[in-house]
């Protein structure tokens, strides 16, 4: 009966492979309290697809019991919107199993996933439809590459949010490091890379569960600026990070292809080379600018050494530029786009040399090692840490793979 509420499926998260009724898409759209935005969401999406894919596709609103009765106002709907569809989860909760549960009452060849607060940009969902149709398993909604961004977010959440992605790229780099925005909630995916795949969704991140777990080739990525909520706000809490790290780690040791290096190791040795001989002309850049404050011109040490070690960055900065990564720089010219590079280029060097410092602390006071062999060996660990976060999130270029 096309009127009555889904039926919330139990059980493992597993979508199934093939579907009694196939339509081109469903779009999941999860909402927790979103009782002021859900009608207008509808709306606006329903009057975008009922265009292009008349009677081809599902709107599946996922509400987990909202106090707000968001899932009655979205029932009331139904009769006005013969491609909605609305599931009501009294038992379980959360973004993550809110979207595979509906991923699994769906009958879309592909599968989407958008946010019910009108944060997402509804028009951006043809273009990653293209791209899917195109040929790539997985289009995925970027603010972080040509034509992304935020619209304004505070220091601190940006920190955060690109924080997380950092972390992700050092426990988990072959699924982190495969888009620019992993923390994304807006994406589409070909039903056949993750039906049968058994998922273990936890919190905010379904897309690293869908890269981890998935059988993902070929990933587009399309710009889309972070828009303001309009109505009602985040459910985003720090339990949801600490959810992420968990995530990320029961990820990394629990699927085999992750847990071993099964895949060929993509590490882009030749470039890490390249990287290596810049940063030793850091190395002689950084002592020779001290002999000459502290040794010459008898400034302090610390002063000496901060300007030493920004001018060896800047050096380091400039010939990865235009050697180690020249490439890619080549295709971003702009002078934002350096001044971009630059200033991702210098927090990750600043956060490598706190991290050398703390590693030559371990080697020297724990492992009692000799303290030139202990900074040499931090020197060259900080280097790999620089080379990749440089290489993932400063001269990144993302095409479709
Ligand atoms: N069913 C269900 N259950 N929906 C939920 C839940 C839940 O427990 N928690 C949040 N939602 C819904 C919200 O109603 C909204 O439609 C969507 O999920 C996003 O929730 P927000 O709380 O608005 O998240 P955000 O805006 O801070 O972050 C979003 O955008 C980021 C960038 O794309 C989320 O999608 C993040 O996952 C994403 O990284
Ligand atoms: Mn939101």
């Amino acid at each position: 009966m096309i009127n009555s509420l889904l039926v919330v499926p139990s059980g493992p998260f597993e979508i199934p492979d093939r579907v009694s009724t196939p339509v081109h898409f469903s779009l999941i759209v999860p909402t927790y309290n979103e009782g002021g935005n859900i009608e207008k969401i509808i709306r606006i999406l329903t009057g975008i697809l009922d265009q292009e894919f008349p009677n081809n596709y599902e709107l599946i609103i996922v509400d987990d019991d909202s106090k707000d009765l968001t899932w009655e106002i979205a029932y009331s709907l139904m009769p006005d919107f013969p491609c909605l569809r609305v599931m009501r989860r009294t038992q379980e909760k959360g973004l993550s199993t809110a979207v595979i549960r509906g991923w699994q009452s769906a009958n879309g060849d592909i599968l989407g996933v958008i946010d019910g607060d009108m944060q997402h940009p509804p028009e951006v969902l043809l273009k990653l439809l293209i791209e899917v149709d195109n040929g790539a398993d997985l289009a995925v909604a970027s603010r972080h590459v040509e034509g992304g961004g935020v619209s304004d977010w505070s220091i601190v959440r940006r920190f955060l949010s690109r924080g997380a992605q950092m972390l992700g790229l050092v426990i988990l780099p072959r699924v982190i490091g495969r888009v620019s925005d992993p923390m994304s909630g807006y994406f589409m995916v070909r039903r056949n890379s993750i039906a049968g795949k058994r998922l273990n969704p936890l919190g905010y991140k379904i897309l690293i569960e869908v890269l981890g777990r998935g059988q993902i080739d070929k990933i587009a990525e399309v710009g889309y600026t972070f828009q303001e909520r309009e109505q009602g706000e985040s459910k985003v809490t720090w339990r949801q990070y600490q959810e992420y790290i968990f995530h990320l780690l029961r990820l990394r040791f629990s699927t085999g292809k992750l847990g071993r290096l099964k895949r060929k190791v993509d590490f882009p040795i030749g470039r890490f080379v390249n990287f290596a001989l810049v940063g030793l002309s850091g190395v002689v850049i950084d002592m020779g600018v001290l002999y000459i404050l502290h040794g010459l011109g008898h400034w302090g040490l610390t002063r000496s050494a901060v300007l030493a070690g920004e001018l060896a960055i800047i050096n380091n900065f400039l010939w990865n530029d235009l050697w180690t990564f020249g490439d890619i720089a080549r295709t971003q010219r702009l002078p934002s786009q350096i001044f971009k590079r630059f200033s991702k280029f210098n927090i990750i060097c600043l956060m490598g040399l706190i991290l050398k410092v703390l590693i030559l602390n371990v080697f020297f006071n724990f492992f009692h090692l000799n303290a030139y062999l202990a900074n040499f060996l931090a020197i060259l660990l900080v280097t790999v840490w620089n080379f990749w976060l440089n290489l993932k999130l400063s001269w990144r270029v993302t095409e479709t793979k």
